[in-house]
């Protein structure tokens, strides 16, 4: 419930400032943000005003989550519940490849919501990409409080899944790769402008667009969308596909920030610079086929790790060129074509139609 009588709403009013009112004088107007002059990185306009707009990429990107908006409430878990209680329900294979899989994403989109918002928010000043990132980084909130829906509706150990990054080493590799990347941004005197800092910043958006939230998630979506595919944890599968939709949006996003990036300052695309962006690459589908091995030791829902080798690279291929790098693998073909039909999936043609329609949207508010 709203109060009106809370200390902010209490406190005396700001005179406005002067002129504020009045018709604004030459020099004032000669304030005015010009489009032309916005920046992503190291611009000098005003932040805070959002028009007129550069970067109309990011604005109908940010339209487009705000219309994609859902809630993991919305998705009814009962069948998940009975089929994770039946004892011959699902295969170990299968109840070890789920509690991995949360493993690695119950804390993952806590890690992508702090980079976002104490890390990469602040040294992007472009207006229309910041109000792209405050929606993302709810999505990613939306997306942790998911993870914890399915945590706590099948009754899994919390501690569990919730340390998993801590203790399982295939998951604690994928995050101690990326963790170095997060905390550059974060730390409170790292500051862009130098040609050294600016490549950090662009390096960090790199692994975090192309390698974390467009590499690293793979394994993962595919797995459980795969259990969905077999009529399996079909609840779960549809809060992972709600999630794959936004992760897609967020990937093509931090592409476009790239790519604008390197745009506006060429001086950062270096020789070396590549080939450092090139070893990461290598890395991290080194770590994430080996999580894939970790999750699947057998083969399991008519997947196994070799196929993941196939995929991920076909992925990295894919991030590669999208960042204007050369593909890095003889590796044209995806080996899950089906999963390409999933990202492209629009919510009203949800397959799994699972929907809970007592629960109430934004349009559908009641105020009683
Ligand atoms: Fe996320
Ligand atoms: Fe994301």
């Amino acid at each position: 419930m709203l109060s009106w009588d809370d200390e902010a709403a209490a406190a005396p009013r700001q005179t406005p400032p002067q002129g504020a009112t009045a018709e604004a004088s030459a020099a004032q107007v000669a304030l005015r943000v010009n489009a032309d002059d916005k920046r992503v990185i190291n611009g000098q306009t005003d932040v805070n005003q959002l028009v007129p707009f550069k970067y109309k990429w990011a604005w109908d990107k940010y339209l487009a989550g705000c219309a994609n908006h859902w809630m993991p409430q919305e998705v009814n878990m009962q069948r998940d519940i009975e089929l994770w209680k039946n004892p011959n329900g699902l295969s170990e294979d299968e109840r070890r490849l789920v509690k991995r899989n949360l493993g690695f994403f119950v804390t993952a989109d806590s890690l992508a919501a702090n980079n976002i918002v104490l890390g990469t928010y602040r040294h992007i000043t472009a207006p229309e990409c910041r109000q792209y990132l405050l929606r993302q980084a709810f999505e990613e909130a939306i997306h942790t409080h998911a993870y914890q829906y399915i945590v706590e509706s099948l009754g899994l150990d919390e501690q569990e899944i919730f340390n998993a990054y801590n203790e399982v080493a295939s998951i604690r590799d994928k995050d101690q790769f990326l963790i170095p990347f997060i905390n550059v941004l974060t730390e409170p005197t790292f500051k862009t402008g130098t040609l050294e800092t600016d490549q950090q910043l662009l390096k960090s958006l790199i692994v975090f667009a192309c390698l974390m939230e467009g590499l690293f998630f793979y394994v993962g979506f595919t797995q459980i969308l795969a259990l969905g595919r077999q009529n399996k944890m079909m609840g779960a599968a549809e809060q992972y596909q709600y999630i794959l939709r936004d992760e897609s949006m967020h990937c093509n996003f931090g592409i476009d920030l790239i790519n604008t990036i390197k745009l506006e300052n060429p001086q950062l695309w270096t020789p070396a610079f590549k080939e450092e962006i090139k070893g990461l690459f290598l890395q991290a589908v080194e770590l994430e086929y080996r999580y894939a091995e970790d999750t699947m030791p057998r083969g399991v829902l008519g997947l196994n790790a070799a196929m993941f080798k196939g995929y991920l690279r076909f992925i990295a291929n894919r991030r590669a060129t999208q960042i204007g790098l050369e593909t890095l693998f003889d590796q044209d073909e995806n080996p899950f074509p089906w999963m390409s039909e999933m990202i492209d999936l629009k919510k009203e043609r949800n397959f799994f139609e699972t929907r809970v329609t007592e629960y109430q949207t934004g349009g559908a508010l009641s105020w009683d």
